[in-house]
């Protein structure tokens, strides 16, 4: 270890310094903790709050000594957790011989690991997770008393190393997740048998489904996600009776899932999304009576969803999604009386949403998006009923279809509704006015028409809108500027997190993915329909909208200068339009603004330069006649480019002058303190 040395100099300079300190108290600590301790921070660059000339180490912050009634004490306890601690760890902190609890995670310690800290012969408990520590796990490990390891959220790599955990009899918990360890899981594995918990996800691992680990009995909680396991999962994952939670997910795992779930006897979460499992859900799977969560997404699993809810009493929430099922939504899944969340998306279902439905009261999220779904009145007319819906998925679906309108629909706990794609036809129906909660409404890519009804004001927690792609007509209704989510934007994501992926195709078709409903930015789409009137200068008002478009439409007057008060603003578009008068100036004042369009309108006079329209394309302002501007069509006589550029270079020289002059006379008065003109030395 090249710090080694380091350390030992100073552990010379120390002993020779505080050698003599340390006796003339009464009670204090073991002289070689008070060395050890006095070595480590001097190496920490930052953060260390420890008054080092007082010899009583106990007293120091995130130090604790034994409590026995002996004069000097001995170190048990070091606790510097979110410390912001900066710099290296070195050697002599392996001189606490007597540590129990060593905690330093979530700072920002770097360096490699001195390896006499895997030779603490009394830790129980190691965490230095959250750190930037890089290189191996040092080797000839021993830690024969050590019960919890958390290195977790570093930038180890190497191979896992096994012995961690095998020299110890009362290891329960293993954490190595997030590093870069990289090769297969050691055979030695097996011999670390009192594990309950082992988190190894989110590593370069490879290899097989590591074998070594069967013999863990008393393995509560495994995860192995994220790394590059690959091949089958055998019978012999039934060895794990006492397991709890398993994923396996985000892996190159093929092949069936094997039908040994019956012998997974406490098994409640298992997520093995994201792998290339093949085949039928295995019939002890649908008949788990433990399985409470369930995440099979992104495979290539087929076959009916042939879930037996009464056999399934526990289960709560069911990603299916992203598979290749196929036939009807069977009926049985109203059974699962406690199901909360429930994904079938992008399957190849056919069919009508089953009536028993209205019987899952406990559902607060449903995605059935991307299949071949038809009747779009029934299944609304059935979700209805669903008392705690929260989140409804639909895209893709009932494709040509009528959207119900004169029916008493009631969707009272609903925030989000999403129904994209579908080519529904009619217009936006007067029942949703009944869901005030609603906080994201996505019926882009139909056929609605008809009118943007003025009641959308009404839902007081609306943050985002997306009508773009159908065929309203009329005026944008003012009462769009006075949606408070867009105003205050004092809303709570609270049971909007589904968890489900959701797709949404963007304009060059491209596929975007969001990770949940809450990375949507606040924004109002309404492009591409056939809206007429001009803009209500009242946009200003929505000071937290992030994206506002409105293009290819009808719309036209003037850009109110009003605008700038969207001070969030990152995406304006009125192409497509027939806007005439100028670009406010104000509109320099928009901060965040990086996209930007008013292509192929009417509008006229100079482009702004300021803020961040230096950084927009000419592509923005292409398409309008009147625009002139420095590297477009040059503006009248009066503001001919020489003109401008000489207009440029007086700012230069201004500001030149304007720093010149500032710092002379802040010279200037220093000097008049220093030399006493202004005040009189004392
Ligand atoms: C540090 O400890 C010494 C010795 O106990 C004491 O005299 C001094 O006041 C302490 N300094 C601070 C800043 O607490
Ligand atoms: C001293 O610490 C031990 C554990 O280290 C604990 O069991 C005991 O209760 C403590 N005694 C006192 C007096 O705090
Ligand atoms: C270590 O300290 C951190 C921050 O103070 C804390 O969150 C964490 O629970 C501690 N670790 C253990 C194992 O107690
Ligand atoms: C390990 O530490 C990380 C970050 O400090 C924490 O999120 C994680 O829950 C810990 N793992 C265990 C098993 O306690
Ligand atoms: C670990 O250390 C203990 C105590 O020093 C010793 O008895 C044991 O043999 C060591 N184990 C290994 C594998 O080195
Ligand atoms: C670990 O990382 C270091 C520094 O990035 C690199 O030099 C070394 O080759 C890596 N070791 C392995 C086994 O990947
Ligand atoms: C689905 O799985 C594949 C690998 O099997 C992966 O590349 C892709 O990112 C996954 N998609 C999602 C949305 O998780
Ligand atoms: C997934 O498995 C199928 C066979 O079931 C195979 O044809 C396909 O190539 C595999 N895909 C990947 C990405 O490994
Ligand atoms: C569904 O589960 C119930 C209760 O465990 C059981 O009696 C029934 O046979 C199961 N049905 C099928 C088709 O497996
Ligand atoms: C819908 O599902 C099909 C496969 O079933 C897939 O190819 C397509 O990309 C999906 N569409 C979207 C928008 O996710
Ligand atoms: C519906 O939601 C409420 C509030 O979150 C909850 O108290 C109630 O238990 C839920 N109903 C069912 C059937 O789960
Ligand atoms: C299931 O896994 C997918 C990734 O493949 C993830 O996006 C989704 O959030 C998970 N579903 C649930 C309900 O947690």
């Amino acid at each position: 270890m090249q710090y080694s040395y380091l350390c030992f100099t100073f552990i010379l300079l120390t002993i020779s310094f505080k050698a003599p300190f340390t006796t003339s108290q009464k009670v204090t600590c073991n002289s070689n903790d008070v060395r050890a301790l006095t070595s480590f921070s001097s190496f920490i660059d930052y953060g260390l709050e420890w008054n080092t000339s007082d010899s009583n180490c106990c007293s120091w912050i995130g130090v604790t000594c034994h409590n026995s009634t002996v004069s000097i004490k001995r170190v048990v306890r070091l606790e510097l957790g979110s410390k912001r601690l900066t710099g290296l760890i070195c050697e002599s902190l392996a001189g606490l011989d007597q540590l129990r609890i060593l905690n330093l995670s979530q700072n920002f310690l770097y360096g490699s690991l001195p390896s006499g800290l895997f030779r603490l012969q009394n830790l129980e408990i190691l965490d230095l997770s959250s750190n930037d520590f890089v290189g191996p796990i040092p080797e000839g490990s021993n830690l024969s008393s050590i019960r919890y390891i958390n290195i977790s959220m570093n930038n180890f790599n190497g191979s896992v190393d096994a012995a961690l955990c095998e020299t110890s009899s009362y290891i329960h918990t293993l954490d190595l997740a997030n590093n870069y360890f990289s090769g297969e899981v050691s055979a030695n594995f097996g011999r670390c048998s009192p594990l309950q918990q082992l988190f190894l996800d989110h590593n370069d691992l490879s290899g097989n489904f590591p074998d070594s680990l069967w013999q863990l009995r008393d393995l509560r909680i495994l995860h192995l996600q994220n790394n590059l396991f690959s091949g089958t999962l055998t019978y012999e994952i039934g060895k794990f009776s006492n397991l709890v939670e398993l994923d396996i997910s985000s892996n190159r795992f093929s092949g069936i899932l094997p039908d040994v779930f019956a012998r997974l006897k406490k098994l409640e979460n298992f997520f093995a999304r994201s792998n290339n499992f093949s085949g039928n859900l295995p019939k002890s799977l649908v008949n788990s009576q433990h399985t409470s969560i369930l995440n099979l997404s992104n495979n290539t699993l087929n076959g009916p969803i042939n879930l037996n809810c009464s056999a399934m009493v526990h289960l709560t929430s069911a990603d299916l999604g992203s598979n290749n099922f196929h036939g009807p939504i069977p009926d049985i899944i109203s059974s699962c009386q406690r199901l909360t969340n429930l994904n079938l998306a992008r399957n190849n279902l056919g069919g009508e949403v089953p009536f028993g439905f209205k019987n899952l009261q406990a559902l607060r999220s449903l995605s059935l998006s991307n299949n071949s779904l038809v009747n779009i009145s029934s299944a609304l007319a059935i979700l209805q009923q669903c008392r705690n819906l929260t989140s409804l998925f639909l895209s893709l679906n009932f494709h040509n279809e009528q959207m119900p309108r004169n029916v008493n629909f009631h969707f009272r706990n609903l925030k989000a509704l999403v129904i994209p794609y579908c080519q529904l036809k009619g217009s936006i129906p007067s029942w949703l006015s009944s869901s005030k909660k609603l906080q994201l409404l996505d019926l882009s890519w139909n056929r609605l028409s008809g009118t943007i009804p003025f009641w959308f004001h009404e839902f007081k927690h609306l943050f985002y809108m997306d009508l773009s792609n159908n065929s309203f007509t009329g005026e944008i209704p003012m009462s769009l500027t006075e949606l408070q989510g867009l105003i205050n934007m004092n809303i709570s994501s609270e049971g909007l997190s589904s968890g489900f992926p959701l797709f949404r195709a963007g304009a060059d078709g491209a596929k975007y993915q969001y990770k949940g409903i809450w990375s949507f930015r606040p924004t109002l789409d309404l492009s591409h329909n056939k809206l007429t009137g001009s803009l209500w200068p009242g946009f200003g008002n929505l000071k937290e909208l992030h994206v506002l478009k409105l293009k290819e439409n009808h719309l036209s007057g003037t850009i109110p200068d009003s605008f700038s008060g969207m001070k969030n603003l990152e995406v304006l578009d009125l192409s497509y339009n027939e806007l005439s008068g100028e670009i406010p100036l104000s509109l320099e004042k928009l901060s965040f603004l990086s996209k930007f369009s008013v292509a192929y309108s009417q509008l006229q006079g100079e482009i702004p330069t300021g803020g961040q329209f230096l950084t927009f394309p000419s592509s923005s302002f292409e398409g309008n006649e009147g625009l002139c501007g420095e590297d477009r069509t040059p503006c009248q006589p009066r503001q001919a480019p020489h003109v401008q550029l000489a207009d440029k270079k007086m700012t230069i020289i201004g500001l030149q002058f304007g720093l010149g002059a500032i710092t002379g006379f802040l010279l200037t008065v220093t000097i008049c303190f220093i030399s006493g003109w202004v005040l009189p030395k004392t």
